[in-house]
């Protein structure tokens, strides 16, 4: 079952309008005033059955239930609307690349960057690229590791490629960019890894397929590229498991 951010939408916008359109009547009709606690809690329950027919993930399921009737304990906090918009401004600093992209930031972690190492001690000094290098989890501990190698992140979500910016000083093999990944040529690495999502790998991997040299190697954390058989799957030793798909070009 399609579960979009647009069809959440829809569902949640249909749960308020069935549960409004019985109880502005009503209660109208009764000059009575809307109880704004209870109604958000029938839109709650309305919003996880529609999620529960059409199937979607548990997680949005939680997300329909809870939606109001959080919005109800928020509103009755009388929490200074400012507070909402410094929230959402450091959510967008942060968070990018999932408005833009379906790329959130989550990062990768300490047995992942141990499966790399191996992987590029196999290949000897390298241009390495991480698309989307969030704080430089990966791009760090990499550099510290093969000081004769050489190592490019690209990140555009603004906060999160200035905390990135910070660990990266006194690293000179480390160039850290600000950019657009999808502006960034691949042809002078040796090495790409990228840990994005599902969403962008087609055309990731039309991207890499015209501009990486042949011999080189891409590496996609945990969402492989759909229709092409990795070359290697190497099964990172963690939970939730994280396989690293590698693909030669
Ligand atoms: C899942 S995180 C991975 C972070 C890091 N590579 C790691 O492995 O720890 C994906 C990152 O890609 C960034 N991102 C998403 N779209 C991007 C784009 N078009 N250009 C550059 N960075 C992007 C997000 O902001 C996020 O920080």
């Amino acid at each position: 079952m399609n579960s979009t951010p647009s069809r959440q939408l829809a569902l949640q916008g249909a749960a308020v309008i069935l549960v409004l359109s019985f109880a502005w009547p009503y209660f109208g009709l009764t000059a009575e005033t809307l109880p704004w606690q209870q109604t958000s809690l029938a839109i709650g329950a309305v919003a996880l059955i529609f999620a529960t027919l059409t199937r979607q993930p548990w997680w949005w399921r939680i997300i329909h239930a809870g939606f109001m009737p959080l919005i109800w304990v928020t509103q009755s906090l009388a929490i200074d609307p400012i507070w909402f918009l410094v929230a959402f401004i450091l959510l967008l600093l942060v968070y990018r690349g999932a408005l833009s992209g379906q790329v959130p930031l989550y990062l990768s972690n300490p047995q992942t960057v141990t499966a790399l190492a191996e992987l590029l001690a196999e290949r000897g000094p390298s241009r390495f690229l991480d698309l989307g290098a969030g704080v430089g989890s990966t791009t760090v501990p990499l550099a510290d590791h093969f000081p004769d190698s050489h190592f490019t992140g690209v990140e555009n979500a603004p906060l999160t490629w200035l905390v990135g910016r910070y660990f990266c000083i006194g690293r000179p093999n480390i160039h850290w960019r600000w950019e657009d990944m999808w502006q960034v040529k691949l042809n002078d690495f040796d090495v790409v890894y990228a840990f994005l999502s599902p969403v962008p790998m087609p055309r990731l991997w039309e991207k890499i397929q015209a501009e990486m040299k042949p011999g080189s190697l891409f590496i996609s954390n945990s969402f492989p590229v759909p229709g092409t058989a990795p070359c290697q799957v190497i099964e990172v030793d963690c939970t939730p498991p994280r396989p690293l798909y590698c693909y030669k070009t």
